[in-house]
Formats: structure tokens, sequence, C-alpha cells
């Protein structure tokens, strides 16, 4: 982990209200792991006081990409920022998807990505063995608003029909396991935790591992304020801290 005052590189809207954050780091690019994230403070002054922690969406050469929509006060700024502005950044923080991709024991890897759910995959698909099948789906509010960089084969379901599915992602995964087989599948997740919760509880059903990445409040990022717990089914501890044991869970671990 470091702190790094990085220089932005560029921010650009990739879909409709949807901004890519792309900053320089060396020491950040050759350590991250997919499903990290980066915990940002968006400017020097006092307010806003707290980093917001954003997941690493992609890494090439020296240059770190983060995705977010302007929801609050520290995302109003960072996509105001300009090339060659500086920002300070901690990161890569937290346990990502690397033991579950890594490990054996399944052939098919499942991204399934709600909104910003999206933003770890990317990088994951661009550190992913090649002889895995990929499947992704994703789901947005509308079709505008779909991030297809990084990815193949999508299946697509937006809220309101615009394109693909109508409904929500895990309807369309659903639909699309009762209608194919596939070989020894892992599903590796990411969305809103309503989301999260219906794709955990499929997946026990259907007796699919399933990882997620869990987003909650957080404060430091590292560990120290017990501020983002998250409670353990079976666990040793009743509680695990999403930014140090997290942000990746098996979902069947803890209660969404
Ligand atoms: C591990 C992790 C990874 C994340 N990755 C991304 C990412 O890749 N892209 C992205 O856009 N966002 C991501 N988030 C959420 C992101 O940190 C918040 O959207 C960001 O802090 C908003 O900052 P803000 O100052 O603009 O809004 P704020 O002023 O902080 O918040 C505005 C409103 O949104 C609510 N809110 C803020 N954060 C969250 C949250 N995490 N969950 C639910 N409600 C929230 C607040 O309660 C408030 O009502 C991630 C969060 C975590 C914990
Ligand atoms: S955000 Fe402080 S302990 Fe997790």
């Amino acid at each position: 982990m470091v702190q790094t005052h990085a220089p932005v590189h560029s921010v650009e809207e990739i879909a409709s209200g949807i901004f890519r954050l792309v900053f320089r780091s060396h020491e950040l690019a050759a350590t991250a792991q997919p499903g990290q994230f980066v915990n940002v403070k968006v400017n020097d002054s006092l307010f806003p006081l707290l980093r917001r922690p954003f997941s690493i969406f992609f890494v090439e050469g020296d240059l770190v990409s983060i995705l977010f929509n302007v929801i609050g006060e520290g995302t109003r700024i960072l996509v105001g920022k300009k090339p060659g502005d500086v920002i300070d950044v901690i990161g890569p923080l937290g346990n990502g998807f690397s033991a579950a991709m890594n490990s054996g024991g399944y052939k098919t890897a499942v991204i399934v990505a709600g909104g910003l759910g999206i933003a770890p995959f990317p990088f994951f698909l661009s550190k992913l063995e090649k002889n895995k099948n990929v499947l992704s789906f994703i789901g947005a509010r509308t079709a505008n608003q779909i991030v297809r960089f990084g990815f193949n084969r999508i299946h697509i379901a937006t809220d309101d029909g615009s394109e693909g599915f109508s409904g929500n992602v895990v309807d369309l995964l659903a639909e699309h396991f009762s209608d194919h087989r596939y070989e020894l599948p892992r599903i590796f997740s990411c969305g809103p935790t309503r989301m999260l919760k219906r794709l955990s509880e499929f997946t026990q059903k259907k007796n699919i591992a399933c990882y997620a990445s869990l987003e909650c409040a957080m404060a430091c990022g590292i560990g120290l304020c017990q501020g983002c717990p998250v409670e353990t089914i079976n666990g040793k501890k009743k509680y695990a801290l999403v930014c140090r044991e997290g942000p990746v869970f098996e979902t069947g671990a803890v209660f969404l």
C-alpha cells in the first residue's frame, strides 16, 4: 500500500453521466490486483474531510483508472479535475478477487455487474487466465449508461427495456442459466446490495460459488476506524471489516 500524490492524466465521460478518471502512479499500477480499491482525497482543503473509495477500473502501464458517477460533493470535485492536477491516493487497498479468480475448480467465469458495479471488471478480465470461458451479464438503468470497455460477450439487462432484457440482471442470469449449461461456473459480482442479496439466493439454490465486491460507507479504508463492518455467517468473528477483509467476500459467508 502506498500514499501518493498522483497527477491526473484525463477525465472523460465514457457513458451517460459515467466518468473515467485516469491518473499516473507507477507504484500503484505495479501492485494493484483486480477487485482492490483506492481511497482518494479529492482536494487538499478540509472539506470534504474524508477520502472516497473507488474500485480500480483498469491499469495500463503506469496509468490507473477509476470509474464514477457524480453523486455528491466528492465526485463533483473529481469530475472537475484537469490533466496535471494532483490527487492524493492511498492504495491498493483490501482483498480483491485474486484468491477466488486464481484458485482452481472452475472453468467458466461469470461476471454479474449492476450499475457502477462494472467498475472492477475490465481490470479483472485483463488478468484472468486466458483458458477460462467468460460470460458477462451487465445491468443498467438505460442503454446509454452501459459501459462496454474491456468486455467481449455481454448479456445486457436494462430497467427501462431500452436494450437487451427488460428487467434486472439477476433475472436475466436466472433465465440464461435455465436455458444453457456451463462447465464449472464461478460467479464474480459487484453492484447494489439489493442485487447481491438476490444473486446470493440464486447461487445458493443452484450451488454455484459466488464472490462479490461489497460497497458500504467507509472512512479510513485501512481497518482503523471500525466503520465498515459486515456481519459474517459462521465466521470466527461476528463481523468482518469490508475495507480490510473485503471488499470481496464469498456471498454465502456474509449477511447482505
Ligand atoms: C470498496 C468500495 C468501492 C467503491 N467503488 C466505487 C466505484 O468504482 N465507483 C463509484 O462511483 N463508487 C464507488 N464506491 C462508492 C463511492 O465511494 C461513493 O459513491 C463516493 O464516496 C461518493 O462520494 P461523494 O462525495 O460524491 O458522495 P457523498 O456526498 O459521500 O454521498 C452522497 C450520497 O450517497 C450516499 N453514499 C455515499 N457512498 C455510498 C456507498 N458506498 N453506498 C451507498 N450510498 C452511498 C451518501 O450516504 C449520500 O447520501 C465504492 C465504495 C466502496 C466502499
Ligand atoms: S473504513 Fe475504517 S475500518 Fe474500514
